[in-house]
């Protein structure tokens, strides 16, 4: 079987479905492959943070409606720690802006969901994807679905497959380079049916290491535990991850944890890793394709997002005008923010966790970088306007 979309999309997670959506609104026609199956797509847990901009575009697409109305607008976070919150008051110090709690996996239902009924057209199952003459004007994908060979020939291939996935092998070794970073820990995040313990997401460093709490709705509540990240998930009963959440969040004012049935827990790594370029002949890569951060600042979607925002514009521009302008700046444009949010997920990192081989003198660098951020207005704004997500075009 043969396929001919203007543009074929490699991956069903965020980066790939914004962009299909983003190239139907300018009139371009893709075909998103994805391995595996729209259950799995939809079921998976990932983070819940997005940012103003992320916001913004989901709204002016149509595809807001549920986010907005099932989703929470947040205005600030707290930073903790010596047993003391801080709030950082994030829309005050950015002129107005703010941040939505609302799952990537409930994003996702609603791009499948809204493209499906537009009659895009979206492969799940789809398996033993190949990428063919990217370096040509007529590159392909190999792939099998419902047991059939097919092949599909495009003008442009977006490699939106993940970090695991087979598009970045498609540029060549000798022109990569990758820069990364594994960090020491890992984490372990659980669910857990409880009403919220807060109103804000706390961001928590302990000498017990760190920990985060968030949120998913009034009912279920998403929180996790700086761990070692080699242990396994099965060393944690319930009664351990409750005690040293308790322990690493303890205040000196007796702050409560409200706590329920843990319903889902997982242990998470953590790195940082981009590749550059992110473009090779007629492949883009966007999102998690291309580039990781650790959780800590809550990026990973909202990056995707921009990668696919710049991509969908520099199509449209190509299939307007025959114009290659901002095809051609595509990594460029798009490395920009990444790696401002590679340095604030690092940062945020650094701050907020403990390093197993630190000394005193690591830890009074963290606990000096802690103490500046909450007491001074100017280093406040600095996280906040990260953490609300820069312009997309700044
Ligand atoms: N063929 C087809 N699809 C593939 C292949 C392949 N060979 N390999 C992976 N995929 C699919 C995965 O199953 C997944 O659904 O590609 C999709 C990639 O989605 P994500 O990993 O979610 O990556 P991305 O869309 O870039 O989203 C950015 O931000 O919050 C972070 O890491 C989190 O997923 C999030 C990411
Ligand atoms: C989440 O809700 O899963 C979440 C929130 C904030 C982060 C990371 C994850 O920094």
């Amino acid at each position: 079987m043969k396929m001919r979309p203007h543009v074929g999309i490699i991956g069903a997670g965020p980066a790939g479905l914004l962009l299909s959506h983003l190239l139907a609104s300018e009139g371009i026609d893709s075909v998103v492959l994805e391995s595996r199956s729209r259950a799995e797509v939809e079921a998976t847990i990932r983070a819940g943070v997005l940012e103003h901009g992320t916001v913004d575009l989901l709204r002016d697409m149509g595809l807001g409606e549920r986010m907005q109305r099932e989703g929470a607008v947040h205005h600030g976070i707290e930073l903790r720690f010596d047993g003391e919150g801080h709030r950082i008051p994030l829309t005050e110090l950015t002129n107005g802006r703010s941040i939505m709690i609302y799952p990537q996996h409930e994003v996702l239902k609603d791009l499948i969901a809204a493209r499906l009924e537009q009659g895009g057209r979206i492969l799940f199952n789809a398996s033993d994807v190949r990428l063919a003459d990217v370096a040509s004007s007529q590159p392909g994908i190999h792939f099998v679905h419902e047991e059939q060979q097919v092949e599909l020939q495009c003008d442009f291939i977006a490699g939106c497959d993940g970090f695991h996935g087979v598009s970045r092998a498609a540029i060549p070794a000798a022109v990569q380079t990758v820069s990364s970073r594994t960090y020491p820990f890992g984490w372990l995040g659980i669910l857990m049916q409880a009403p919220p313990s807060a109103e804000e997401l706390i961001y928590a460093y302990s000498e017990r290491g760190f920990a985060l709490v968030s949120t998913r709705s009034p009912e279920l509540q998403r929180m996790y535990l700086q761990c070692d990240p080699q242990d396994e998930i099965a060393n944690w009963s319930d009664e351990m991850i409750l005690e040293e959440l308790q322990a690493r969040l303890a205040t000196t004012d007796h702050w409560q944890l409200r706590v329920g049935p843990i319903i889902q827990k997982s242990i998470l790594a953590m790195r940082s890793f981009v590749i550059e370029p992110m473009q090779y002949g007629r492949l883009f890569l966007a999102g998690d394709a291309a580039h990781i951060v650790p959780p800590t600042g809550a990026k990973g979607l909202n990056l995707a997002v921009a990668d696919v925002r710049h991509l969908a514009r520099a199509l449209a521009l190509f299939y307007s005008n025959q114009q290659t302008e901002l095809l051609e700046v595509y990594t460029q444009t798009c490395l920009r923010r990444v790696w401002r949010a590679e340095h604030f997920s690092w940062w945020m990192t650094s701050m907020l966790h403990r390093f197993p081989d630190d000394d005193a003198f690591g830890q009074r660098m963290q606990r000096s970088q802690l103490d500046y951020t909450v007491r001074s207005p100017v280093a406040a704004a600095s996280l906040a306007e990260n953490y609300v997500g820069l312009p997309f075009d700044w």
